[in-house]
């Protein structure tokens, strides 16, 4: 049964039980603690914790979510059933059926007949266990489903008790295992060799929360949760394994063609040499999850879900090199599985272009990176193996990353291969410290200090009211300030406080918008507002200076926007919206937004691409953007459902967990519209002029554009025009024709140069012959020593003693030349023709010689040394040493 199917049997079978099919979230959500969607039930969190209704009116949801977790990358290819990236199908009830429900559905599916819809598992091979003390699922087992005792197995918290790993819903569980057969393994159950016994579907009875502690077992658990809930998740990798019959999960219909392609590519067979096979099964498994992972908008990078990508992508050409490839390799993996899995995600055909773009550019880089790095790895690795050590240091590991770019796990993996060692912890305890200083950088900047659980009694108590959609100035409470990043009760005049109010009009910096700027007033109290931050998307701290009078908690406050700041913010988010609806316009769908920032007068918009933007792309963008200003479109504000906004073709910022109420921004109906909750202007045309300065690249496979609006944007032309004026009257010329007229003035100059230096070639000829003549005889040699006319570049030295030696011919000479210039440099060189190299000279030698006098050191071949000096008064003394070594000889 192809894996289609099964997805497609599994949402039929729930969907005929009253459950409504929910889509796939994407791989990523905005929690800082996840980074990646690692289960089905992530997207339903708010649901199962009592914080919204589920927006069905069944209760009871069935998915299949992608999901990616890496943290086991190590076992992949090594265990039959790893793989990095799959496919979570769930069925989920809140508040409705339970235990018995979730039991009864799970087992009709599996052990009913193909015919039927289901998927004919023989319900003899089928195992399952239980929590320790879950008497009441081992009941329903046993007496309702019917399945022998001996098959029920009792298992503790750190097999059995579900939870994400972080606080949220939890509950225990019970597992269901397909017996593979004595040839996979021992006799004995789950309990006994998970690889024989193949866990296919986890139903979670999730009813209580927990809160923080590590690992699986080691937690606190909160208290019950509003409702008793069910969650499940069946591995369609796995069952799909079983049902076609192969060895493991990287052999399915969906996996197995990358490794013929893999096959193909590298010469290497599969299924020859274990070492191998787990390289091919690492490309098959890697090339999906890297491209369901830049489907969804990660780009490689050196950081968070960036690098994981990069690793991926890395792993899978280092793997393919082991193999036997030489040459690229990554654009038939990628094609290849983006062809498998585009009849269950027909979205990937819209981004096939992006994607392929993403990873190749990625092996290019990569390969560079490992063509050097390989060579410095081996020096670093000989080192240590000629010092009779066997530990690659901390430092030196570090220096390879931190210099070369050269990822630690495959130091480690080289090393590895090379059969050394790294000191790891070394090398950890430097990236921390790296990463701790730019932590602290980055943090101190936004709230002045480290620690944000001061404000935790704050968002529980009261989360502040934001007014200033409608209002610049709002009456509020100060529910409380901070100093130092310790609460306190009054702030004095001249210092610097946080103020946190139960209702502000203030903008708090999100979606790319800065924080507001603005004043809290109170009496003849005063206060500068500095910035606005939110805290957890509920607190809005206020960074203000008392500049006249005093604060305190409980104190009625007036907070008002500084009217011109707001006015000019909201240009540039507005503007903000039109070059991101341009860009789309212009290079299509694909441009996927990477991140914005937006302030008063100036704005820049980060996207996904490969490619820089032409000239004439960029100036399209700018004419469209100008032409969305001129149409004078009424901007449009207005709230609706996730779902109501995304069928109205809404744009949402990848990777925000929006609520299920979204506000929508939109200008000119289709132009533009997007999920956002900033400020923006009534009307297109209060935009202003909005000026492209340019575009670059911002790290790997992102672009940025920046730009000027309002009456920045003007001043920003004005500036322009002004330059522009000055360089016409200079150049005595109208404006239209500098271009050509700098172009013939630029002509003039290369012709001019030429000339110069031709010039100067025929004043050192002519000056070589004048040389010459002062050689003279000193023992066995003709020796000629010259001072040239200051400012000799140290080139032309060069130039005048090869003419002279060629002149000269074998006999015997040293020729010395000297110049000075005007900073006290002191050029100079000695040249040996061959005749007297054959007599033992070393112009490397006499450098030194002459050196000496000059305060200056210099090296060089037997036939042509130089160097340089300092002191221009020893030149004829240095000329000298070198008569007198020469006479000695
Ligand atoms: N949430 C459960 C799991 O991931 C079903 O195993």
């Amino acid at each position: 049964m192809q894996t289609h199917e099964i997805r497609e049997r599994f949402i039929a079978h729930f969907v005929k039980a009253g459950h409504v099919e929910v889509p796939s979230a994407p791989l990523i959500l905005d929690d800082p603690n996840l980074l990646f969607v690692n289960a089905g039930m992530v997207p339903f969190k708010p649901y199962f914790l009592g914080q919204q209704n589920p927006p069905f009116a069944s209760g009871t949801a069935t998915s299949i979510q992608k999901c990616v977790r890496t943290l086991d990358i190590e076992e992949v290819g090594i265990t039959t059933r790893h793989n990095t990236f799959f496919q979570m199908a769930g069925n989920f009830s809140f508040g409705q059926y339970f235990k018995e429900g979730a039991i009864t559905h799970a087992w009709n599916l599996l052990t009913g007949s193909v015919a039927d819809g289901g998927f004919g598992m023989d319900p003899d091979r089928l195992w399952v266990t239980v929590y320790l003390d879950d008497d009441e699922a081992a009941d329903i087992w046993e007496k309702k489903i019917g399945l022998p005792k001996e098959r029920i197995q009792r298992l503790g918290m750190a097999d059995n008790y579900w939870s994400m790993g972080i606080p949220g819903p939890c509950g225990p569980c019970s597992e269901i295992y397909y017996d593979r057969g004595p040839e996979y393994g021992a006799d004995g159950g789950p309990e006994a060799d998970d690889n024989r016994y193949m866990e296919i579907w986890n139903l979670v009875f999730m009813q209580n929360e927990r809160g923080e502690g590590i690992g699986k077992d080691n937690f606190e658990i909160l208290g019950p949760l509003p409702k008793k809930n069910i969650d499940t998740g069946l591995g369609i990798e796995r069952v799909a394994c079983l049902l076609q019959g192969v060895e493991n999960v990287y052999e399915t219909d969906l996996l197995r063609p990358v490794i013929d392609v893999a096959e193909q590519l590298t010469g290497a067979t599969y299924g020859a040499k274990h070492a191998d096979d787990i390289r091919f099964r690492v490309i098959a498994d890697h090339s999906r999850t890297a491209m369901m992972l830049i489907l969804d908008g990660v780009t490689p990078g050196n950081e968070g879900r960036g690098y994981i990508l990069r690793r991926l992508l890395r792993r899978i050409i280092r793997s393919a090199r082991l193999l036997g490839a030489t040459g690229e390799t990554m654009e038939r993996f990628i094609a290849t599985i983006m062809d498998t899995m585009t009849p269950s995600y027909p979205e990937i055909a819209d981004s096939r272009g992006r994607i392929l773009d993403t990873a190749v550019t990625e092996e290019k880089a990569f390969l560079r990176t490992l063509e050097s790095g390989t060579h410095l790895f081996e020096r670093a690795a000989e080192s240590v193996r000629s010092s009779g050590a066997k530990t690659l240091a901390g430092d030196q590991a570090f220096a390879l990353h931190d210099t070369y770019g050269f990822p630690i796990d495959l130091t480690m993996e080289m090393a590895a291969e090379a059969g050394l060692e790294v000191d790891r912890a070394g090398f950890d305890a430097l990236m921390a410290e790296q990463r701790d200083r730019a932590k602290a950088d980055s943090r101190a900047k936004k709230h002045g200090h480290a620690d944000l659980s001061v404000y935790r009694e704050f968002v529980d108590e009261h989360p502040t009211v934001f007014v200033g959609y409608d209002n610049l100035k709002a009456e509020g409470r100060v529910l409380g300030l901070l100093q130092g990043g310790a609460t306190v009760t009054r702030a004095a005049e001249g210092t610097d406080v946080e103020v946190i109010l139960d209702i502000t009009p203030m903008y708090a910096e999100a979606g790319g918008q800065l924080g507001d700027r603005g004043a809290i007033t109170l009496g003849d109290t005063r206060l500068r507002v500095n910035d606005v931050q939110k805290i957890g998307k509920k607190l809005w701290v206020h960074k203000a200076t008392v500049e006249n009078g005093e604060i305190g908690v409980g104190e009625q406050a007036l907070a008002s926007v500084d009217e011109g700041w707001r006015h000019a913010a909201r240009q540039a988010h507005s503007g903000t919206h039109l070059i991101h609806a341009a860009l789309r316009q212009v290079l299509g769908p694909n441009a996927v937004q990477a991140g914005s920032m937006n302030k008063p007068g100036y704005l820049r918009f980060d996207f996904n691409s490969a490619r820089a933007l032409t000239p004439e792309q960029l100036t399209e963008i700018e004419t469209i953007t100008n032409q969305a200003v001129d149409a004078d479109w009424a901007v449009n504000t207005f709230e609706t459902s996730l779902d109501e906004a995304k069928a109205m073709g809404a744009l949402a910022l990848f990777g925000e967990n929006y609520g299920d109420r979204v506000r929508v921004v939109e200008i000119g109906g289709p132009f533009s519209m997007e999920l956002c909750g900033g400020t923006h202007v009534a009307h297109s045309s209060q935009i202003g002029p909005v000026s492209v300065l340019g575009e670059a690249s911002v790290g790997s496979g992102v672009r940025r554009i920046e730009a000027y609006s309002g009456l920045d944007s003007f001043r920003y032309l004005s500036r322009e025009r002004a330059l522009v004026e000055g360089l016409a009257t200079s150049l005595k010329a109208p404006s239209d024709e500098l271009p050509d007229r700098i172009a013939q003035l630029t002509e003039k100059l290369k012709a001019a140069e030429k000339e110069i230096a031709a010039l100067h070639r025929r004043q050192l000829a002519a000056a070589t012959a004048d040389y010459l003549k002062q050689a003279r005889q000193v023992g066995d040699f003709t020796l000629l020593t010259a001072r040239l006319p200051e400012g000799t570049a140290g080139g032309d030295l060069r130039t005048v003693a090869t003419d002279l030696k060629n002149r000269i011919g074998a006999e015997p000479a040293v020729i010395v030349l000297a110049t000075a210039d005007d900073r006290g440099k002191v050029p100079f060189l000695v040249a040996a023709t061959g005749g007297a190299v054959e007599r033992g000279v070393r112009a490397g030698d006499l450098i030194r010689v002459f050196g000496g006098p000059v305060g200056g050191r210099g090296g060089g071949k037997p036939d042509m040394a130089q160097g340089s000096g300092s002191d221009a008064s020893g030149i004829d003394a240095g000329f000298r040493a070198v008569e007198d070594d020469l006479r000695n000889r």
